[in-house]
C-alpha cells in the first residue's frame, strides 16, 4: 500500500485508547470495515515491520488476532511470553524498551500494571499498543463499537447496558463510548464501581458527544430498554484471590434470560470473553441468537489491523 492509512494524523501510541479523537475513531471504523471487506489490499501493508508481543497474563484473542493480523499485513510478530519472567524483574521495564526499540517497529503489550505499559511507551521511541492492562483494554473497546455499529448502523445515542465489575473493559467502554456519543449506563455492586477518573474523564468527553454516562448499582435499571447489554468477569486476570467473594457479591449482577427480557426487543448480548458459564452469564444468553460475542472476537483482528496500520503504516 503506497497510499496513508489514516488521513488523519494518528496518535504514535495507543496506551490508553483516549489518544483517539471521534473523528480518528470514525476513520479507523472505515479502515476497519475496508480490511475486513478487501484482506487482500493489505497484503504487504507491513512487509518488513517486526513487532514484539510482550504478554504478562495468558491470551486466547488478543494474542491470535494480533499474530495473524501482523502476518496477514506481510510483518513478522516476535512473541515474548513473560509470564515466567515479569518484565522490570530480569530487567529494567525502560532498559527492556530501549533494547526493543533497536530490533523491531512495534511493540504490543499485556500488563498487570497499566503503568508498566506507559513506562514502556515512555522509553521507546516506537509505537506502543495496549493489549489489556489492569486498568483498560482500547482494542477490545474498539472492536466493540466497530461490531455494534455494524450491527445497529449507528452509535450516536446507542443504549449500551454494561452489568458487572466496574473493571479494565468497563473503562474503555466508557472512553470510547463517550467519543461515539453512545449512552452509557453502567451497574456494579457497591465498592466494585468504575474509576472515579475514569468516569470524571468519559463525562468530559461526553459534553462533546452528547454522550450520556449513568453510574448505577441495579442491573434491572440499567438494562431496561437497552440495546445492547454487555458483560465481563467477575474477577479478572490477577484478582484470582478474590474469586469466592465476589461469586457472592455479584450474583445479582448475572445476565440470563430473566434480565435480558428487560430490554429492548432487539437487544444484543456483547461480552469480550472468556465468559464463565453459568457465573456473569447463562450459556441460554451466551450462546443465543442475540448474542454478538463471536462477532466481536472475529473484529478485534480487522479493527487491530486497522490500528497497525495507524500507527505503523
Ligand atoms: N477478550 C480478550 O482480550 O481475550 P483474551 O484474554 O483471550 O486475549
Ligand atoms: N476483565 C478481564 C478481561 C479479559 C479479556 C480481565 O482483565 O481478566
Amino acid at each position: 500500500m503506497s497510499t496513508r492509512p489514516m488521513a488523519l494524523t494518528a496518535p504514535r501510541d495507543l496506551v490508553t485508547g483516549n489518544e483517539l479523537s471521534t473523528a480518528q475513531i470514525r476513520e479507523l471504523f472505515h479502515l476497519s470495515a475496508d480490511i475486513k471487506a478487501h484482506p487482500e489490499r493489505y497484503r504487504s501493508a507491513l512487509a518488513g515491520r517486526f513487532l514484539a508481543l510482550i504478554f504478562e497474563k495468558p491470551s486466547l484473542r488478543t494474542r491470535v488476532t494480533f499474530e495473524v493480523g501482523i502476518a496477514s499485513l506481510g510483518g513478522t510478530a516476535v512473541f515474548l511470553d513473560h509470564q515466567g519472567t515479569r518484565l522490570g524483574v530480569r530487567e529494567s521495564v525502560p532498559d527492556v524498551a530501549r533494547n526493543l526499540e533497536r530490533w523491531v517497529h512495534g511493540l504490543v503489550a499485556r500488563t498487570f500494571c497499566q503503568s508498566t505499559i506507559e513506562e514502556l511507551a515512555a522509553h521507546a521511541s516506537i509505537p506502543v499498543i495496549n493489549a489489556l492492562s489492569d486498568r483498560f483494554h482500547p482494542c477490545q473497546a474498539l472492536a466493540d463499537f466497530f461490531t455494534l455499529e455494524e450491527h445497529f448502523r449507528n452509535l450516536r445515542g446507542l443504549k449500551l447496558a454494561y452489568v458487572g465489575d466496574g473493571n479494565n473493559v468497563c473503562h474503555s467502554l466508557l472512553l470510547t463510548g463517550a467519543r461515539l456519543g453512545a449512552c452509557l449506563r453502567i451497574a456494579t455492586p457497591k465498592g466494585y464501581e468504575p474509576d472515579a477518573a475514569v468516569v470524571a474523564e468519559a463525562r468530559c468527553i461526553a459534553r462533546d458527544s452528547c454522550a450520556r454516562i449513568e453510574i448505577l448499582h441495579d442491573p434491572a435499571e440499567a438494562v431496561t430498554q437497552a440495546q445492547a447489554v454487555y458483560t465481563d468477569v467477575w474477577a479478572s486476570m490477577g484478582q484470582e484471590a478474590e474469586t469466592a467473594v465476589r461469586e457472592k457479591i455479584f450474583a445479582p449482577y448475572q445476565v440470563n434470560e430473566a434480565l435480558l427480557a428487560l430490554a429492548a426487543p432487539d437487544a444484543v448480548f456483547l461480552h469480550c470473553l472468556p465468559a464463565h458459564r453459568g457465573q456473569e452469564v447463562t450459556s441460554g444468553v451466551l450462546d443465543s441468537p442475540r448474542s454478538l460475542v463471536y462477532e466481536q472476537a472475529e473484529n478485534r483482528l480487522h479493527v487491530q489491523k486497522a490500528i497497525l496500520l495507524a500507527l505503523l503504516g
